[in-house]
């Protein structure tokens, strides 16, 4: 199997399974425990948080551990919502992930003024459309929510600009770095967020663990109770092995970075190449966005059943996604695509094409013929 849906999962690297593995017996035991293992798996946990907290240019205090993306989206956005009190004003991209959008919903529904920021046709948002939303300084606690780079389809935010631009009116910022973290740089550094989403395994860690950083104390209120573990506002016992993988996967990636970056700009070139040539018609979403994640490559293709096509990708050996799951009533299925003004209006299959340390040239090549063959015969078999 050709497996090119790293943005959907990586599986856990070989470097990050071998310090998980080294740690069973030694580390795998409560951290809130007093006696000894206890003390040495607290150890554990604290020595992941640091090396997370260096990777992205922050202080270890800053980090808060939680169970990945989502649960870290949603402590951001509706953790800050409840803790500012009656009406805060939350404005949010239109191509967030769900994890943002839907707790975007939930803090309205609860008394927020939400506010959704459109995109241009690459899912860019303009800094300047975030300006004229913001108007004068803030008069209500104002959250900012926009994530680095898109999942869906790639796009890289000007997050540095938005970012300044938020703090400029008195506002929060949020971005969630999920897909971002180890394609791009990603330092806190450089932009001063102030809070930031990271999951473990879209770099090869395991899954079921992520983060929240979380600096300068911006107060969020916990949204589950019963334990004072990561500063009460991510209850439950810790999980010092998950840590230990996700902080390696977390290192190596940055590590591994500019040279990942730049391999797998190179096979997204090559890949775009052999499907165009093969399907002249391909539409590539996010084509002229300023800055594209290197490792990701979003297409459509019309007069073409999405399932069909994923289906025969499948039999074919090509695991790819269509980067989002259909909802009813949508045209692509994807708000993303339909904030990108993409509505087409008969069958349009999107493959979403994603990359990771495994990935090499042979790989892309196979997966562009499978495709171009794939295209043709459902293409056939409609006319
Ligand atoms: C941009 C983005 N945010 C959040 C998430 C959710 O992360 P997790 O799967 O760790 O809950 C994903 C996962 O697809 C994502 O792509």
């Amino acid at each position: 199997m050709i497996y090119l849906d790293h943005a959907a999962t990586c599986p856990l690297r070989k470097p990050v399974w071998d310090v998980m593995g080294r740690l069973v017996g030694d580390a795998d035991f409560n951290p809130a425990s007093v006696h000894s293992p206890g003390g040495r798996a607290a150890s554990v946990l604290e020595e992941a948080r640091q090396v997370i907290a260096t990777a992205l240019s922050t202080k270890r205090s800053d980090v808060l551990f939680t169970g990945g993306g989502t649960q870290s989206d949603n402590l951001a956005v509706l953790g800050f919502s409840r803790a500012a009190g009656p009406g805060p004003r939350i404005l949010v991209s239109a191509v967030e992930h769900k994890a943002v959008l839907e707790a975007a919903r939930r803090a309205a529904a609860e008394g927020a003024v939400v506010e959704i920021l459109p995109v241009d046709a690459t899912g860019w948002l303009d800094p300047r459309t975030l300006e004229e939303r913001l108007g004068g300084k803030a008069e209500v606690p104002t959250l900012v929510s926009v994530m680095w780079a898109n999942s869906e389809v790639g796009t890289v935010q000007s997050v540095r600009d938005l970012c300044e631009i938020a703090h400029g009116h008195g506002a929060t910022f949020h971005t969630d770095a999920v897909q971002a973290c180890g394609k791009v740089p990603v330092s806190l550094a450089e932009v001063p967020a102030d809070l930031l989403t990271v999951t473990a395994h879209k770099l090869g860690g395991p899954v079921g663990i992520g983060a929240l950083v979380r600096r300068g104390e911006i107060p969020l209120e916990p949204l589950a109770y019963g334990g004072s573990q990561e500063k009460s506002l991510w209850p439950g016992t810790q999980n010092p092995l998950g840590a230990a993988g996700f902080a390696e996967a977390i290192r190596l990636a940055r590590d591994e970075m500019p040279e990942s970056a730049d391999r797998w700009r190179a096979l997204r070139v090559e890949l775009e190449g052999q499907l165009r040539a093969a399907i002249p018609d391909l539409r590539v979403h996010g084509e002229e966005a300023p800055v594209r994640l290197p490792h990701l490559l979003s297409v459509g293709v019309e007069g073409c059943d999405q399932a069909a096509l994923l289906t025969a990708l499948d039999l074919a050996g090509i695991a790819v996604s269509a980067g989002s799951a259909c909802a009813s009533g949508a045209a692509t299925g994807s708000h993303v695509l339909e904030a990108m003004g993409i509505r087409p209006d008969g069958p349009y299959a999107v493959l979403r094409f994603s990359f990771g340390p495994s990935t090499t040239a042979a790989d892309v090549e196979t997966a562009a013929m499978q495709v171009a063959r794939s295209v043709e015969r459902l293409r056939g078999s409609d006319a």
